[in-house]
């Protein structure tokens, strides 16, 4: 049974609307999706018995989930791949097979070493044949899938530029596999595994656009908040080779797969109103306020039926009677968020602030993923619970080790070899970060001299905060450690370790990093491992009293009608918390992962609190230099 199918059969499960183009489904987490999606696969595979069941492959973190599943059936549930032909959709060029880098690399360790697949049924373009045969080579590759009666399922992901398989921004709706130059964005979004974009190869084998529209079936899978847009643009745009997916659209036999972030961007869970009739429940009445606001340029208390009427929500203005109730319960809402005292005001009415005023001194653990978003993202609301005599506790989740530079390594160990010149252990390390052939993984050593940098930076901040050191907890969880930038997935190890923080501080508050920007990032595992830990204490008589709130990391901010908790800041605060941040010296200047915002830390974040302080004083409510913004989380 194919999702299409099991969708179609079952009435009210999936709502298409008359912007979209493409059928597609979202599930609340894309584990689930996942397992759905190899579901799918299996039954093929099973039912195809006559012929070989021939499968195209896609690399990338958006279809680990699907290997990961695929493995769990045939260890556990007998499926077998015997009788399955693969086709993997692009390989980088130059690159070697063995290279941990390449694609070849990728399916074997995810999933061909894992399942009893014949290696001569393995088909991956090659990265390491020389350039006067790629073409002959391309066009075998394509007659060897025709010759195989054609691909019956095809999984995709989807890159920032909209690229399917390495089919970037100008190819053409009947271009088949080739040698293509990669999009700067996707080089860019390589450059984490690559160690710097300088090292990403600068092309590409990729199956074409017609040889990917020519299978049977396809999944394209999306996860995460970096999609959003790239996903909306798919399903909802105009088919344009400027935006290679679009051309899915003419395909009658495909879905989208899609996480909740994935498919924030598409207008019916944006502007909902736009497209149907709506239950209005307060989230959705905020969102559309704050929208309209926006759209007519007007505060709320300004807002007239009119307004209301013209933009399509007049729904929303009968819940309320009229302009005026709405207005004030809109006003109240937001201004309710707004709080200089995060941990709870003491002996005050809990009935208008968004934390609880008892305990009056409260013990709270910020959680941090990398060793410095605690101060990127919450440090004016880090500062002020201190200042306002809160046991503060603050918990790095990972060592960050990956993301010290070598010079700034070396750096450090030329001090120590000063100090001590004939340590045989920094002479080692010296030569390891000299060698121009340096292994892509640091040794063990290293990676203990780059997170001893980023902790020795949490104490700087920590002290300058006036927090007493032992309140600093390093966790090192586990899953970080693979000395790459991906990650192993999480375990009961990396939980463990959370809960016996939980025992030992017994918080009355929790803040931790609710940054779903990057489903495989490490924010969003480090995410997933609190709130195992969560549910795994939640019986607990310490936790019974326990809020959690998130901030959003250094990348994204919450929706103003997500707010829960908006916490000012004063210029003289936005200064202090800008002077924390910058202890994070290894994590200024040259930054290793800083992704596509080429804005430095403290900037990113000076600018986005002072935005959402504008967009609160355009609604009407007091003008702040600042806002830090949380949402509570119940678990
Ligand atoms: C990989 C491929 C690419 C990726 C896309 C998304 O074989 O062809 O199109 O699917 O770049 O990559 P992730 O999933 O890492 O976001």
């Amino acid at each position: 049974m194919s999702i299409h199918s099991l969708v179609y059969d079952t009435p009210g499960k999936f709502q298409e609307t008359r912007f979209e183009k493409i059928h597609n489904l979202t599930f609340s987490s894309s584990s689930e999706a996942s397992k759905m999606v190899a579901a799918e696969i299996a039954s093929g595979i099973r039912n195809c018995i006559d012929r070989p069941y021939v499968l195209g492959l896609a690399t990338g973190s958006s279809p680990i989930g699907v290997y990961q599943e695929l493995v769990r059936l045939h260890r556990e549930e007998g499926l077998s791949f015997k009788n399955v032909v693969t086709f993997n959709l692009d390989e980088y060029y130059p690159i070697d097979a063995k290279d941990i880098r390449s694609y070849h690399h990728f399916m074997h360790i995810h999933l061909f070493d894992h399942i009893d697949i014949p290696a001569e049924q393995i088909h991956i373009p090659k990265g390491n044949i020389p350039m006067e045969k790629v073409r002959a080579f391309c066009t075998e590759y394509e007659e060897t899938i025709n010759a195989y009666g054609g691909l019956d399922f095809q999984l995709l992901g989807i890159g920032r530029t909209a690229h399917i398989g390495f089919n970037e921004p100008g190819s053409h709706q009947n271009s088949v596999t080739r040698l293509i130059t990669l999009d700067a964005i996707t080089r860019s979004d390589a450059a984490n595994d690559f160690n710097g974009l300088e090292n990403v190869p600068k092309k590409a084998i990729t199956m074409g656009v017609s040889s990917i529209m020519k299978a049977k079936r396809i999944v394209l899978l999306a996860w995460g908040h970096k999609k959003a847009q790239t996903v909306a643009r798919t399903i909802e745009g105009e088919v344009s080779s400027k935006a290679p997916a679009t051309f899915l659209q003419h395909h009658k036999n495909t879905t989208i797969i899609l996480d909740e972030e994935a498919s924030s961007e598409l207008k019916r869970f944006r502007t909902p109103w736009l497209v149907r009739d709506c239950e209005w429940t307060d989230d959705l009445r905020k969102q559309a306020i704050v929208w309209l606001c926006k759209k007519v340029n007007k505060s709320i208390l300004m807002l007239t039926q009119r307004d209301y009427n013209e933009y399509g929500l007049s729904d929303l203005l009968a819940t309320m009677g009229s302009a005026y109730e709405l207005n004030i319960w809109m006003f109240n809402q937001i201004q309710k968020t707004i709080t200089g005292w995060p941990g709870g005001k003491p002996h005050h009415s809990d009935e208008n602030r968004p934390e609880r005023s008892t305990p009056a001194v409260k013990r709270s653990i910020i959680f941090s993923p990398h060793p410095d978003d605690d101060v990127i993202s919450m440090g004016g609301t880090f500062a002020r619970l201190i200042d306002q005599g809160h046991e503060v506790h603050v918990a790095y989740q990972t060592s960050g080790n990956i993301a010290v530079s070598d010079e700034d390594a070396l750096r450090y160990v030329e001090v120590a070899l000063r100090m001590e010149p004939d340590s045989k252990k920094f002479q080692a390390l010296k030569s390891e970060l000299l060698d121009t052939n340096k292994a892509p993984i640091d040794s063990e050593q290293l990676r203990l001299v780059k997170g001893t940098i980023r902790r020795s930076e949490c104490l700087g901040a920590g002290r300058f905060l006036k927090l007493p050191v032992e309140q600093l907890h390093f966790l090192d969880l586990p899953f970080y450690e693979t000395g790459t930038v991906r990650k192993n997935p999480p375990s009961q190890k990396d939980v463990d370790i959370t809960l016996a923080l939980f025992e030992k501080i017994k918080p009355h508050q929790i803040f931790a990093a609710g940054d779903l920007a990057d489903p495989h990032g490490t924010h969003r595992t480090c995410l997933d491992v609190l709130f195992e830990a969560l549910k795994q204490a939640k019986d607990e008589s310490y936790m019974k009293d326990c809020w959690v709130w998130l901030y959003r990391g250094a990348w994204q901010e919450w929706g103003i009608h997500e707010i829960h908790m908006a916490v000012p800041m004063s210029p003289d605060q936005v200064l202090q918390k800008r002077n924390a941040i910058l202890f994070h010296q290894s994590q200024k200047d040259k930054v290793m992962f800083q992704g596509e915002d080429q804005r430095e830390f403290w900037v990113r974040a000076e600018e986005r609190n002072r935005d959402t302080a504008k967009i609160y004083n355009a609604l009407g409510m007091a003008e702040y230099q600042a806002i830090e913004a949380f949402r509570r989380y119940f678990y």
